[in-house]
């Protein structure tokens, strides 16, 4: 392989929103370079559709100290409140720093930006759903990462397109740069950096349904933990309520707050009998739940595991009624084609185009599906990564940002529009610190052929392995025990089961061969390396997991039914060494001023 040297003050690795805000920010003060496996807007925030959540109160009243509730609330109480507090008051900055940059919200009829109801997110006194979400019809991701794009190419931020990073480069507990695969050519390049920032997304791939595109394979995580640094409270995944039947695409929670209902197959709207007061806006946790309860007690459509979400004008409407559901002007609220159309069009278009429903006509079908990670590399509030669960201790020169980091601002329970949030909010915390860090210091050494020479090794294993194993078959397997054993509902025995299962899969990793011997896009090579990391994360989700002897947020276990706030109100930080030997330990909650209560919705 040949191998490429390169330098930049600070090297971003993944081109999400979390990533290109940092490297926006950082970009403006110091030499700052992106490496992303993808074409930038092809990252995955462009998937995220519903709305970006910040107390503007620009058609009700609104507090960010509502918003910090309702995030606390509906973490479980394991959100740090200290990080959820800097988020929400942060919030409404960010936004319109965005609007500033050009992003084009939905507006009021006064031309402020438009805001919709999203699950858990409510008015703190009348406990109704409140109007937070700020939104760019059903694509208000796509809208953020378009948005930042241009930025950083305004502020010249230098990109590396289509490099998939696959190491980073630790020196006496410090991290000086990663080593990253051109996937146009197979070569290998070194780059040297004073500040790495991780923002390389989730890895629902672990799971069957799925709303995560093929690229969210967990890479940054499982890079982490392989360097004996800990992931933190992996046993919370989200499994979002309505993805579409059998493909798992996102039908946004947007579907919801604009009146959308669920219903069963006796034609019930069910959620009142789980959430009486926010019914369909309860947090995502209770609505998956709701919905594997209606399958498992027979009322799944055509006895199949799915229900259908209804946003047809009528049956809204006649909602609407029922509810009194009004406008903040004290108008009842009303629905009709055009509406539905206008402010779900993406929506509107995956149903016609993946099941042939027009959602304006005839309800969709969903079921839930592998989301969003809440745990991941664990950060402080300025994104650097947390080396141990002392809370005083970081790794110098490597933070982390999005959906890979764990701030924690999620805890065992993320309320739609906040993932956007989170993003924007600690990629720009990141890149400020980063850029102020690194003015201040030079170039630490590394051994860059080394550094190289270690990822060949690792990439010519799988090139020259000639076992039996294949690549679909191991991750069928993965995919087939974490969505029966460690999906939405969970239990001692199958969890057990997993850990085993993984373990075993990970074994049968080292015999996997695979056809394609090329150099030029190599993606049967990728796939291969990234299988592996997947494996390594589902293996610290399921200990994880099993280790955690209560329910809370989207740990839902039959066993052990109650939150357990005075045993297991702690993060857990899992640590995975060369064995593949887990070691869990653990970290306390930040408790700023609210103390855990019964969640009601
Ligand atoms: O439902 C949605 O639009 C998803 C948003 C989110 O995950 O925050």
């Amino acid at each position: 392989m040949q191998y490429h040297y390169h330098k930049h003050d600070v090297i971003i690795v993944g081109a999400g929103g979390a990533g290109l805000t940092a490297a926006l920010y950082a970009g403006k003060e110091v030499d700052t370079a992106v490496i992303s496996k993808l074409y930038p807007t092809r990252s995955h925030t462009g998937a995220a559709q519903g709305g970006i959540g910040a107390s503007l109160a620009n058609l009700e009243k609104d507090t960010w100290q509502w918003h910090a509730y309702d995030t606390i609330k509906g973490s479980d109480f394991l959100g740090d409140q200290d990080a959820i507090e800097f988020m929400c008051k942060d919030a409404p900055s960010v936004v319109y720093e965005l609007e500033h940059m050009g992003l084009p919200f939905d507006r009021t009829p006064e031309g402020k930006i438009s805001q919709r109801r999203f699950g858990g997110h409510t008015n703190n006194e009348t406990k109704q759903p409140v109007l937070r979400a700020c939104n760019a019809a059903d694509r208000t991701g796509h809208m953020i990462l378009q948005t930042l794009y241009q930025q950083c190419i305004k502020h010249n931020v230098n990109f590396y397109d289509e490099y998939q990073m696959l190491d980073l480069i630790m020196v006496d507990g410090e991290c000086r740069g990663v080593v990253a695969y051109e996937i146009d050519t197979g070569d290998l390049h070194v780059f040297h950096a004073k500040a790495v920032m991780l923002a390389t997304g989730g890895w629902g791939r672990v799971w069957n349904i799925t709303s995560n595109a093929l690229t969210l394979t967990g890479d940054g995580a499982a890079v982490v933990l392989r360097h004996n640094l800990p992931l933190e409270d992996m046993e919370f995944f989200q499994f979002h309520p309505t993805g579409l039947f059998k493909l798992g695409i996102l039908i946004t929670e947007a579907v919801r707050g604009e009146g959308g209902v669920l219903i069963n197959k006796d034609g019930e709207r069910f959620m009142p009998k789980y959430a009486p007061t926010v019914k369909e806006l309860a947090s995502r946790d209770v609505v998956s739940r709701a919905i594997y309860l209606e399958v498992m007690d027979g009322k799944g459509i055509d006895g199949k595991d799915y229900v259908y979400l209804d946003i047809t004008p009528d049956t809204v409407n006649k909602y609407f009624e029922i509810d009194d559901s009004r406008q903040p002007n004290g108008e009842l609220r009303h629905i009709d084609s055009d509406y539905v159309r206008a402010k779900l069009e993406d929506i509107t278009d995956f149903c016609k185009t993946y099941v042939g429903v027009d959602p304006t006509k005839e309800p969709i079908p969903v079921q839930p599906t592998a989301h969003y990670a809440m745990g991941g590399i664990p950060t402080d509030i300025d994104t650097r990564v947390r080396a141990n669960e002392s809370k005083k201790d970081v790794v110098t020169g490597l933070y982390a940002a999005g959906e890979c980091a764990c701030v924690s601002v999620h805890g065992g329970n993320r309320l739609g529009t906040n993932s956007l949030l989170d993003i924007v909010v600690f990629g720009r915390r990141g890149g400020k610190v980063m850029a102020q860090e690194v003015k201040e210091m030079d170039f630490q050494p590394i051994d860059a052929d080394a550094a190289a020479a270690k990822v060949q090794a690792e990439l010519d294993g799988i090139l020259n392995s000639t076992g039996e194993e294949t690549l679909a078959v191991l991750q069928q397997e993965m995919k087939t025990v974490m969505s029966k054993d460690v999906g939405v509902f969970r239990v001692e025995e199958g969890m057990a089961e997993a850990v085993a299962k993984i373990r075993e899969l990970r074994q049968r990793f080292k015999n996997i061969h695979i056809d394609d011997k090329g150099k030029r896009f190599n993606t049967n090579l990728l796939e291969a390396w990234q299988l592996g990391c997947l494996l390594d994360l589902a293996l610290v989700t399921a200990e994880s997991a099993l280790a955690r002897k209560e329910s809370r947020g989207a740990h839902a276990r039959d066993d052990y039914k109650e939150r357990d706030d005075e045993n297991w109100m702690k993060h857990t930080m899992a640590y995975m060494d060369a064995d593949g030997k887990v070691t869990l330990k653990y970290m306390p909650v930040a408790v700023t001023t609210h103390k855990p209560v019964k969640r009601v919705y």
